[in-house]
């Protein structure tokens, strides 16, 4: 059987179902691998099963002398060299799809814990600190009625504005190619009026160089002073350092991160603001997502080693 090399355990069925299918090897430490460690491990395989966080730069590539596909346990593929990999005719695949109602319900659940100052309160309650209820406690911001911002209208994007209907919001967005479908209201504006206009204003677009620190002490200084940042995208589309002047300035009201720009590292003095809520990078984080990503990789890697056009390639003029 041919060799595949998973670079981290992933759900227990997708791996069984892996098995049944080639000759695996993965890393059985729960951890990143540092790149010599990997170039090594992957020596002999011809797919590369990685995750988000594993750099496969050109290095990794020439290492790898058998390598037909590179499979990437994620949607966004910025952590690959898709360039050189295509012009060494190595197919690189995605897992668009299956993810996009799972990360729009953790941009709604960055959107209400910020607003809503969730996370301060529950620790404020565990601290035994609750003495009774008073007028001023933890006042938030309102969600209902408010003006949703999305930035890249792509799939997560839409599922995100769709969620908003029920609480009466008004839905802008900026794309540089599409226009948002099946949300009705949807008003498509530029990036400066949505940064003016917005209440909450949520990251959606993949990390590109032109995406690169699209979000910059210039746009929080066009932000409502009432405003909230959201980011499950990359954190490299925000320039961080801004972020944290920009909160402790009170430029903008918040923000809820699930991504950073040197992750898992965070900006100095990130996590000393109250105003914001940070997650370790779960947006797609729910088991039934996480195993059914598995099976996409999965077959990605099926047609792979049987020489065929993997479904979610996206180097795919290289098939042409
Ligand atoms: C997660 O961030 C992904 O790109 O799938
Ligand atoms: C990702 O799947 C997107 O298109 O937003």
């Amino acid at each position: 059987m041919k060799k595949v090399f998973l670079t981290r355990k992933i759900p227990q069925v997708a791996l069984d179902e892996l098995n049944n299918i080639c000759d695996l090897s993965f890393n059985n430490e729960d951890r990143v691998m540092a790149k010599r460690e990997l170039i090594v491990a992957a020596k002999d395989c011809e797919v590369l099963f990685c995750l988000l966080n594993d750099t496969i730069d050109k290095e990794v590539i020439d290492n790898l002398p058998n390598l037909k596909g590179i499979v990437n346990y994620a949607v966004g593929y910025n952590n690959i060299d898709v360039e050189y990999a295509t012009s060494k005719n190595i197919a690189v695949t995605n897992t668009p799809g299956v993810l996009t109602e799972t990360t729009a319900d953790l941009a709604w659940a960055l959107i209400f814990s910020v607003a809503r100052r969730v996370v301060e309160a529950d620790t404020f309650t565990r601290a035994g600190k609750f003495v009774g209820w008073a007028p001023e406690l933890f006042l938030g911001g309102d969600i209902y009625g408010k003006t949703l911002g999305i930035i890249g209208s792509g799939r997560i994007g839409t599922a995100v504005a769709k969620r908003s209907v029920g609480f009466g919001m008004k839905v802008l967005y900026v794309s540089r190619t599409s226009v948002m479908e099946n949300v009705p209201g949807a008003t498509k504006v530029n990036l400066e009026t949505l940064l003016k206009e917005s209440d909450f204003i949520s990251l959606h677009v993949p990390l590109l160089p032109s995406t690169k620190h699209l979000i910059c002490a210039e746009q929080f200084n066009m932000m409502k002073p009432t405003a909230y940042l959201i980011n499950t995208s990359r954190g490299a589309v925000v320039n961080e350092e801004d972020l944290v002047k920009a909160l402790q300035n009170q430029t903008i009201a918040g923000a809820g991160l699930d991504v950073y720009e040197n992750e898992p590292k965070l900006a100095e003095d990130l996590a000393k603001q109250d105003n914001v809520v940070l997650l370790p990078h779960i947006g797609s984080g729910s088991l039934e997502t996480r195993t059914l990503m598995g099976f996409i990789c999965i077959n990605n890697i099926k047609a792979i080693l049987k020489g065929e056009k993997p479904p979610q390639v996206v180097n795919d003029f290289f098939y042409k």
